[in-house]
């Protein structure tokens, strides 16, 4: 039913693209991306965080990608993003998820390394694939990521992929979680990203690569929002990264703006319209278009066979 994230991933990385990966959290976003994804022939990874479950539950938006994968005609793999609680990771194993991402990321090495590789164990055992994180992104959410970033060490990251047997590696490379990524500019280390390449065979993964595009914050500061001193990542950046080996490119942040904007809109220009539909329309819509050009920047455009 769902594709192997393994799968997904191996295809990519041999024909040197990228797939996304995005956050979901109710019915439209699923929708919005899955839309996004059949109309442009891309493979695509819907992703669900802990607080993701907290807010809908596991099971309702394992229904709605569950759905979305049967209807689709295109590669979908359902992942769990930032897995730290083992109650949820065991779940989403039995469940079927197409992989789970452990995220010791906050422990040190060797506790990192233990951890990952108890989680490789039983995922493995399903057939279930496992993303690991070494080094800290950065960012404002104080679930997924401590506001620090904490570079991955090449040397490092090729002695934890060989004692771990993790699938897929996660790196601190100057990304940052959320909206409020950097004060000043961008400014990804691709010189490490190459050293890391160099020493770790398995797909890279590039967490909080949003972009925060400008128009969009515009927007929505226009129907009220305060988004001061919001930073994204540029595209040429995460571009730049997927040239230098990054194989998953995480979004969550730009498709939340691209909802807030929407709503925001929806409800100051028809103060008489209340029905529901009439306001998330247009918010389904807006996601559908940033969930395209991430996966333009992803270069996936047409790889879904
Ligand atoms: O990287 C994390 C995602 O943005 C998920 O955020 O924990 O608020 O759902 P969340
Ligand atoms: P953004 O906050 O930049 O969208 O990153 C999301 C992410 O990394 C999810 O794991
Ligand atoms: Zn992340």
């Amino acid at each position: 039913m769902f594709t192997a994230t393994t799968k997904i991933l191996g295809k990519a990385q041999r024909g040197h693209y990228a797939v996304a990966h995005f956050n979901i959290n109710n019915l439209e976003m699923v929708q919005a991306i899955v839309n996004a994804a059949m109309k442009l022939k891309s493979p695509v990874i819907l992703a669900t965080s802990e607080g993701a479950i907290q807010y809908a539950g596991m099971d309702y938006l394992y229904a709605l990608a569950k759905t979305a994968s049967e209807q689709a005609n295109i590669p979908i793999a359902l992942h769990l993003d930032h897995g730290r609680d083992i109650t949820i990771i065991q779940k989403a194993i039995n469940i079927g998820y197409s992989s789970i991402m452990i995220d010791a990321s906050p422990e040190d090495f060797e506790n990192n390394i233990a951890l990952t590789k108890k989680i490789v164990q039983l995922a493995h055992r399903k057939g279930i694939s496992v993303e690991a994180e070494l080094g800290t992104i950065g960012g404002a959410e104080d679930e997924v990521s401590s506001r620090k970033i904490r570079y991955t060490d090449p040397l490092q990251a090729q002695e934890f992929v060989e004692r771990t047997g993790c699938d897929f590696l996660a790196v601190a490379i100057g990304t940052s979680h959320g909206a409020y990524k950097f004060q000043g500019e961008a400014q990804l280390q691709l010189d490490r990203l190459r050293e890391i390449r160099k020493k770790v065979r398995i797909p890279l993964v590039l967490h909080g690569a949003s972009g925060v595009p400008e128009k969009m914050v515009q927007e929505a500061q226009h129907y009220g929002a305060d988004l001061t001193g919001v930073e994204g990542i540029p595209e040429a950046q995460v571009k730049a990264a997927i040239k230098e080996g990054i194989t998953k490119v995480n979004t969550d942040t730009d498709l939340r703006l691209a909802f807030d904007a929407a709503v925001r809109k929806a409800i100051m220009t028809k103060p008489k319209d209340f029905d529901p539909r009439h306001i998330l329309a247009p918010a389904r819509e807006a996601m559908q278009k940033v969930a395209e050009q991430r996966i333009w920047v992803c270069g996936s455009v047409g790889k879904a066979r």
